[in-house]
């Protein structure tokens, strides 16, 4: 019985924009319970962590009046999909020496936090 209705709802939720919603809602929920202790997502709030508002494009390291590592600052990469997925799944591997050493190792809650980081601002 459930074996037969999870694909129905799997191709139910993937079609058009809202299955695309519903994973930042998710990605939000998840921000809220992972990240937010040490990130804001509003522009020069930074705490812990530098502020995460206009993360797409932006150069690692480079919020003004941030906190980071010399590792962080140095590192040649711009955040987009591919960097973000890889930082957040190894920090330390992907930016060795960085101070932020709280990873997400599930794929789609990666994916989920990142489309809502990513979404274009309202
Ligand atoms: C325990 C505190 C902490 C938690 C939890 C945390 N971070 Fe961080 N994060 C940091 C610190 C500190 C830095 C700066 C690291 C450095 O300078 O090496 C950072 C840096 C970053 C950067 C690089 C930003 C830039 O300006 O280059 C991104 C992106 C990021 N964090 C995303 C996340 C996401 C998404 C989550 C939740 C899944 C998260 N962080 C959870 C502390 C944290």
């Amino acid at each position: 019985m459930m074996r037969a209705l999870f694909p129905a709802l799997a191709i139910a939720c993937s079609t058009a924009g809202a299955a695309r919603a519903q994973e930042a809602d998710e990605g939000e929920r998840l921000f809220r319970q992972r990240c937010a202790s040490c990130h804001t997502i509003q522009a020069g709030q930074n705490r812990i962590g530098p502020h995460l508002a206009q993360l797409a494009g932006r150069q690692a390291g480079s919020v003004e009046g941030a906190r980071y590592s010399p590792a962080l600052r140095a590192a040649d990469l711009t955040w987009d999909e591919a960097t973000l997925d890889r930082f957040l799944a190894n920090p330390r591997a992907t930016v060795p020496g960085t101070t932020m050493t709280f990873s997400i190792p599930n794929e789609a809650q990666r994916r989920s936090i990142i489309g809502f980081l990513l979404r274009p601002a309202p």
